[in-house]
């Protein structure tokens, strides 16, 4: 089991290049192949996430060729089987974005129906409502979700809820239905929108991605393209808190500064300084940090995904701050690691009130899922002493060579496995 331990206080200083959008990425790799051409996706982060949806798209006959790390040339022209296993939809729930792309190719397509997860319980009953809405027959038994149509055809969709899964799934299946559809209360996230470039540079049309309101007008195939997915927000603003904890100065590059702008704001208010250019942002900490209220929202508000990475740095500003949690009802498990650490919070059901320490100091903790795990390195690089970040698994999912660009910044991190290589790394900084 591999661990990252962390000697804490030093400031971050220098430039870090953020990669590609995991999530985007996704989204998009199980869209390419809805055509039988071709298509080359650039700038793809090279996470496990990734890798194990490609597992799943060759799995199912895509023919996938790596040209490099980044890099990957996708054929759908040879799918065979129409069915995900729960092998890969247990490790990866965006493997359920295959039901819309193989429901808009082949008109039917079967995967194993996720779970709950360490975020709390993830319901799929608008990517249904949706499929449905298009005329597919959609069935849930022995653990998977059938869906099947004679021909799809578009149609009028109100989501519920907002939720970036369910309208990137019905803006693929719609993508080939016959006719018009139009998706109502559509997530705007930066990552729909990609998704929606993606699949018209292929030949759809879709409009309105980044409004509430996107109208597809279903085309007949789609065909070839080259595209390279946008850079990775959650990444970016991950980095962004870490310079803020360690009173660093970080120069953040290859970055949309206006994907940034509800992680901007919040770090504005908390009294550091961001300063925005064409394709970076650029933090400095060294102030005092200062409490503030932050809820998380749909874009363009504060997302879920740095809930974890923020709150960590309101454990260490002066004054009582309050988060509140309101896409997901778990997200707050990590906070008894983040006491481990010295933090003072409170978490009053969807609300974690936060009492402003002096410091975090070092302990050993583990990493509950994917951005609750990057929070509790950020925690370690600003504690006094060190910290062991158990469970980095999770971490790994969407994060690539975290402890590599830390290093750059002059981070004291190492990627460990064992006991003895822990006590080397402490003897090497003490
Ligand atoms: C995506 C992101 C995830 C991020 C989340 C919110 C990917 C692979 N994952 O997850 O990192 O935290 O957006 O920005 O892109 N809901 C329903 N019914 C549904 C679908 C969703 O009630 O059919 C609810 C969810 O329980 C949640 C809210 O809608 O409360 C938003 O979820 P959603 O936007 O769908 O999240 P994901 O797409 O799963």
């Amino acid at each position: 089991m591999e661990q990252f331990v962390i000697k804490g206080g030093t400031s971050l200083r220098g430039e870090v290049e953020i990669g590609g959008a995991k999530n985007a990425a996704l989204a998009i790799l199980a869209a390419s192949i809805m055509t039988d051409e071709t298509v080359t996706i650039d700038n793809l982060p090279d996470v496990r996430d990734i890798n194990v949806l490609i597992g799943a798209m060759e799995d199912i006959g895509a023919i996938v060729d790596r040209v490099d790390r980044h890099t990957v040339k996708i054929n759908g022209s040879r799918i065979q089987r129409l069915s995900v296993d729960y092998e890969y939809i247990k490790k990866i729930r965006a493997s359920y974005y295959l039901l819309g792309a193989l429901l808009g190719k082949y008109k039917k397509a079967e995967v194993a129906l996720p779970g709950g997860c360490e975020i709390g319980s993830r319901p799929i009953d608008l990517h249904i409502k949706g499929f449905k809405a298009l005329g597919a027959d959609v069935d849930i038994s022995y653990g998977l979700i059938s869906a099947k149509a004679v021909r799809l055809e578009g149609s009028h969709i109100y989501m519920d809820k907002v939720s970036v899964g369910a309208t990137i799934n019905v803006m693929m299946a719609a993508a080939l239905a016959e006719g018009k559809t139009v998706i109502e209360n559509a997530a705007k996230e930066p990552h729909v929108v990609d998704v929606a470039n993606f699949l018209n540079s292929m030949g759809a049309n879709i409009r309105g991605a980044g409004t509430d309101v996107i109208r597809i007008v279903g085309v007949e195939k789609l065909h070839k393209t080259e595209y390279s997915v946008i850079p990775d927000q959650i990444e970016a603003g991950t980095f962004m808190c870490a310079a803020a904890v360690t009173g660093g100065d970080v120069l953040i590059k290859n970055v949309i500064p206006k994907h940034l702008e509800a992680t901007t704001a919040k770090l504005l208010e908390a009294g550091c300084k961001v300063e925005e250019y064409d394709d970076a942002v650029r933090v400095f900490g060294g102030g005092e940090l200062k409490s503030t209220q932050v809820t998380t929202l749909p874009y363009p508000g504060f997302p879920t995904d740095m809930q974890p990475q923020m709150t960590v740095v309101l454990g260490i500003a002066q004054g009582t701050s309050t988060v509140t949690e309101s896409i997901f009802e778990n997200r707050f498990k990590y906070v008894d690691e983040l006491s481990r650490m010295g933090a003072n919070i409170q978490v009053e059901g969807n609300i974690a009130i936060i009492r402003g320490v002096e410091r975090y100091t070092g302990a050993r903790v583990c990493a509950p899922d994917l951005r609750a795990g990057a929070a509790l390195v950020v925690a370690g690089l600003a504690a006094d002493g060190v910290t062991v970040v158990d469970d980095i698994y999770y971490i790994q999912r969407g994060y690539e060579n975290l402890e590599g660009k830390l290093r750059q910044l002059g981070a004291q991190i190492e990627k460990v496995s064992s006991e003895k290589e822990i006590q080397k790394f402490v003897l090497k900084v003490s």
